[in-house]
């Protein structure tokens, strides 16, 4: 396997260092490429498409079709193939052009200058490249901490609380172009964390909040049994990662200039990439699309997905029903709430309102955050924080303001309790037992309508017997007491009645469009008569 690989890729090139390393006092030409220990990745440099700039990055080695997973010099390319990788008298990593050998391209950018002549640069089986001590053993720098556009498994979204690192993806300028664009996929760093996705400064989508086993916002990770995922929230980071439980499965996560999150998998039998999932892909998908304090309903969307949360209307009625919701809604009283006995109307299969402004306290039961939030006049709304899957459910979410970017689901999401004056609260509780109302309602009519459709078809079997003697007796017939029935005869021993088309055309004013009752199944109905 090993020497196919190297054939594959080496076949074209002037040289192929067999080797996941390059040491200190080596460099790294172009046309020149490690390859990780497992062959999985391979680093070098590249061009993309028809263009004959250069990029220093790392691709998939065993895949055919070129998938470049990170880039160093993504904002600089080189002209020529006259690029060099070499480290720099300071220990930092760096891609240089011939036209200036002394400034670089690209740099590592540790600060410290590090003089071990140990010191390496490795592709890991993973796709990280990493800057190591091999006498120590002690890292400098990885990729992984500087990511392009794509998430791999085993990397790090998210933020260190200390030393400023903060591992955002960037996408590209365009599928041909990995310059850094302005989709980005960065952790919140205000309030409880949640990933969100922005198009250049506008919020464009995000995860929700973690709630224990997945984001609120993507439900689709239930199903997603081969990703382990984990998330970290602690005094030194916040971070998201994931790992594959199959390891031959190869899959990545990207960015794309258009402002869409996708996850493929290589799909080796055809040779092609397979989209996994993407984001965002429905209306209620974008951020606040339904304004603030209003939520989206994708399953009523042949109405008006977005609804008012209970105890709001729409600011401007006229711009709601011309399907404008960015004025979004206020409250209906502005004076009643916290007054008499509040309640809460509960939200079920919902991703919770953005927490960027929410508080939390990861202490407390359910029961004992819907009593904070009725303690606390500027609490509108609550949310357990932490689910374990299994029901048991702890934390407390609490909301003093508006609350953006609501949405529910058909089946997944959590519940999300709304509060709401005494007034609104009966309202809601009728609403309730009006549905109980309708739903005894429906039921009568229905075995009404059975018992009547009896009777219909007891007097059918009943007429159709006197008919079938009568038959019997061999008299001609006529069934129907229009003015023409002399026509309209019957033929002994039919079970239906055949009429020619004259008959038909007269009776029903030339099949006049007056003359039709309806379509069924078996084609138009007509009456006859005028
Ligand atoms: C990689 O290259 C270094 C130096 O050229 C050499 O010492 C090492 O044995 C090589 N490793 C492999 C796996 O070829
Ligand atoms: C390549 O870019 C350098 C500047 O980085 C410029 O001086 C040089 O003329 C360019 N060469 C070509 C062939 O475009
Ligand atoms: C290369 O860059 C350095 C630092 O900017 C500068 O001093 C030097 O003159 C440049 N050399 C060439 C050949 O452009
Ligand atoms: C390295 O530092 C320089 C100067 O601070 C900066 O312009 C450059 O973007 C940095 N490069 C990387 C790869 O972070
Ligand atoms: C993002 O970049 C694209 C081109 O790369 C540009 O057309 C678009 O206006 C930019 N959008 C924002 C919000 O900056
Ligand atoms: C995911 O599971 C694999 C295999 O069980 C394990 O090696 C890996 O460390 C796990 N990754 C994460 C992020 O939990
Ligand atoms: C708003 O609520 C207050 C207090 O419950 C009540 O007195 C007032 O009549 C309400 N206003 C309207 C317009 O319903
Ligand atoms: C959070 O509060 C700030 C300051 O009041 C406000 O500008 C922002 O819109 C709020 N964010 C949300 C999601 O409500
Ligand atoms: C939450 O509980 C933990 C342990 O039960 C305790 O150490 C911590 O101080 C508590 N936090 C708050 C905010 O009460
Ligand atoms: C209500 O909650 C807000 C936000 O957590 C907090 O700032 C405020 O002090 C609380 N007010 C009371 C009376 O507890």
């Amino acid at each position: 396997m090993k020497i196919v690989f190297v054939i594959f890729f080496c076949s074209f090139l002037q040289t192929c260092i067999s080797n996941d390393t390059i040491m200190r006092r080596q460099s790294l030409r172009d046309g020149e490429v490690i390859l990780s220990e497992g062959e999985r990745f391979a680093f070098g440099f590249f061009s993309l498409g028809v263009s004959n700039l250069r990029y220093v990055g790392i691709w998939y080695a065993q895949i055919s079709e070129q998938t470049v997973v990170w880039v160093a010099n993504r904002d600089r390319p080189i002209n020529d193939t006259s690029g060099l990788i070499k480290f720099s008298g300071r220990g930092n990593l760096c891609v240089y052009a011939s036209v200036n050998r002394t400034e670089p391209l690209w740099s590592t950018n540790v600060s410290d200058s590090i003089s071990q002549p140990t010191l390496v640069a490795r592709l890991s089986n993973t796709g990280n490249l990493v800057l190591l001590d091999t006498l120590t053993g002690r890292g400098y720098w990885e990729s992984f901490d500087h990511p392009t556009d794509t998430f791999l498994p085993f990397m790090k979204l998210g933020f260190t609380r200390k030393g400023g690192l903060d591992r955002v993806l960037t996408s590209w300028r365009s599928p041909n172009d990995p310059g850094s664009g302005n989709r980005t996929l960065r952790m919140d760093r205000r309030g409880f964390p949640e990933l969100i996705l922005h198009k250049g400064t506008i919020q464009w989508w995000r995860t929700g909040p973690w709630t224990g086993l997945r984001w609120s916002g993507v439900p689709e990770m239930n199903r997603g049994y081969i990703f382990n995922n984990s998330f970290v929230n602690n005094q030194d980071e916040v971070s998201f990662t994931y790992g594959v439980t199959d390891a031959s499965v190869i899959t990545r996560l990207l960015v794309n200039e258009r402002g869409t999150i996708q996850r493929f998998t290589w799909i080796a039998r055809d040779n092609r990439w397979n989209e996994f999932w993407s984001v965002p892909k429905e209306e209620c998908d974008y951020y606040a699309h339904c304004g603030v304090n209003g939520f989206c309903d994708p399953i009523s969307s042949e109405t008006f997905e977005c609804t008012c949360l209970p105890g709001f209307e729409p600011k401007i009625t006229r711009h709601w029903f011309l399907r404008d919701y960015t004025g979004g809604c206020s409250r209906k009283n502005q004076t009643s709430l916290c007054r008499e006995k509040d309640g809460f109307v509960k939200l079920t299969h919902a991703k919770i309102p953005d927490t960027e402004n929410a508080s939390v306290d990861m202490n407390l039961t359910l029961k004992e955050c819907r009593q904070r939030c009725l303690g606390n006049c500027s609490c509108v709304g609550y949310a357990s924080a932490y689910h374990d899957g299994v029901g048991g459910e702890r934390g407390c979410l609490t909301w003093h303001g508006d609350m953006l970017d609501t949405r529910t689901y058909l089946n997944s999401g959590q519940d999300f309790y709304i509060r709401v004056d005494k007034e609104e609260l009966a309202r809601w509780d009728s609403n309730g037992s009006s549905r109980k109302t309708r739903v005894v309602l429906v039921l009568i009519s229905l075995s009404a309508a059975v018992m009547l459709l009896m009777v219909i078809v007891f007097c059918f079997v009943r007429k159709r017997r006197k008919l079938n003697s009568l038959r019997r007796s061999s008299t001609t017939f006529s069934m129907v007491s229009f003015d023409f029935e002399d026509s309209l005869k019957f033929e002994d021993d039919r079970e239906l009645p055949l009429f020619d088309l004259h008959t038909i055309a007269a009776a029903t004013d030339n099949f006049s469009s007056h003359n039709k009752l309806g379509a069924g199944g078996f084609g138009p109905v007509y009456k006859v008569g005028k």
